[in-house]
């Protein structure tokens, strides 16, 4: 079906597109089920196979959500589906990234606010907007992470911990935490990348080591639970981690293991930093304890980790790191530093 998935500048395939063959409009997607073995495209003719896609974690990361999200109604749309359904289905097929909801809300608005006959295009130029934006936001988060960085660590290059998978897989452009760290290794600036596993799903190990190679950074992974010892040996300058939600406090949730990290990075004195766009704010939300967190099936960790039959698991996809813990939040509208809710709130303008 279609063309194949083109590469982008950085050498990685574009994690989702909109295209319109003779039998209808339909949304393509790179299986991230499937990385780094092979690169399999998923074709969404509807509202279900998405919502599906996006469960199994084949479409994933906040920013990429959020996308989905306003593909998907525009996909509802100019297939003639119930919108409000859609929307309905779309908004709640995970709970934690708040770009889910708001990808859908954005699409949905434009929707309605149309003439009857202009709707489906309205929805469908909502989501390209929205692409487009997402993507310059990954540009100026890059500029303004590179010039934190260059603040906040001396010593000549950067040493690198990240957690998950933030970067052009995740993204209409770069992304979050690993754009900057993209731009660091453009710059001659990166020393190191270290790359947490992130269990028990290892979007760490399998997409974001993925990236780090195709565009030659130095990176060497490590087992999420090796993250101490490298502190202890002194080889972390600093810690960059995206987002999935956060409260008007700052409080922010992340793949979970982000606030392990942050504890072990306060203790160390070294900088944990949080990179996400304005839309990954959720100012109606106060605090972390309002944040809901996705617990996902016993087997993703059982199936990893062979274990008796029956053995129960506790499996939370994200945890919460307070906002005391966070040594910044860069945002595409510059960087909150100390994180207070007022600083967080003047950013979102
Ligand atoms: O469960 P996932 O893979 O969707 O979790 C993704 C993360 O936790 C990312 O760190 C977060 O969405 C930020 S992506 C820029």
């Amino acid at each position: 079906m279609g063309d194949h998935f083109a590469l982008t500048e950085n050498g990685i395939t574009p994690p989702l597109r909109w295209e319109e063959p003779p039998e209808g409009p339909v949304l393509v997607l790179l299986d991230q089920t499937r990385l780094p073995q092979e690169e399999v495209e998923l074709v969404c003719t509807d509202v279900q196979a998405l919502v599906a896609a996006i469960r199994s974690l084949a479409v994933r990361g906040a920013p990429l959500l959020g996308l989905a999200g306003a593909y998907g109604i525009a996909l509802a749309a100019a297939r003639g589906y119930d919108v409000e359904d859609a929307a309905e289905l779309l908004a709640h097929a995970r709970p934690t990234a708040v770009n889910l909801e708001y990808g859908v809300r954005r699409a949905v608005e434009a929707y309605r606010n149309a003439a009857p006959e202009q709707a489906p295009a309205a929805a469908l130029a909502e989501a390209r907007q929205l692409h487009a934006q997402d993507a310059a936001a990954s540009a100026a988060m890059a500029e303004h992470g590179e010039r934190l960085l260059s603040e906040l660590v001396t010593g000549g290059g950067y040493r690198i911990l990240t957690h998950c998978n933030t970067g052009a897989l995740v993204s209409g452009g770069n992304g979050t935490a690993l754009g900057v760290v993209l731009a660091t290794h453009r710059s001659g600036q990166l020393r190191r990348l270290w790359v947490d596993e992130t269990r028990p799903m290892l979007q760490g190990a399998r997409i974001t080591a993925y990236e780090a190679a195709r565009a030659g950074m130095p990176y060497t992974l490590l087992t999420d639970s090796a993250a101490g010892s490298l502190f202890t040996a002194g080889e972390v300058d600093a810690v960059l981690v995206g987002a999935d939600r956060i409260a008007a406090d700052g409080s922010t949730a992340n793949k979970v293991g982000s606030y392990s990290l942050a504890v072990l990075a306060a203790y160390h004195h070294v900088p944990f930093i949080v990179v996400a766009p304005t839309t990954s704010v959720d100012l109606a939300t106060p605090d972390g304890s309002a944040i809901e967190v996705e617990h996902r099936p016993a087997n993703e960790v059982t199936d990893l980790a062979p274990s008796p039959l029956g053995t129960q698991a506790y499996n939370p996809a994200f945890d919460v790191t307070p906002p005391e813990l966070i040594t910044a939040i860069v945002t595409e509208n510059g960087v909150v530093a100390p994180v207070t809710a007022e600083r967080l709130a003047a950013v979102c303008g």
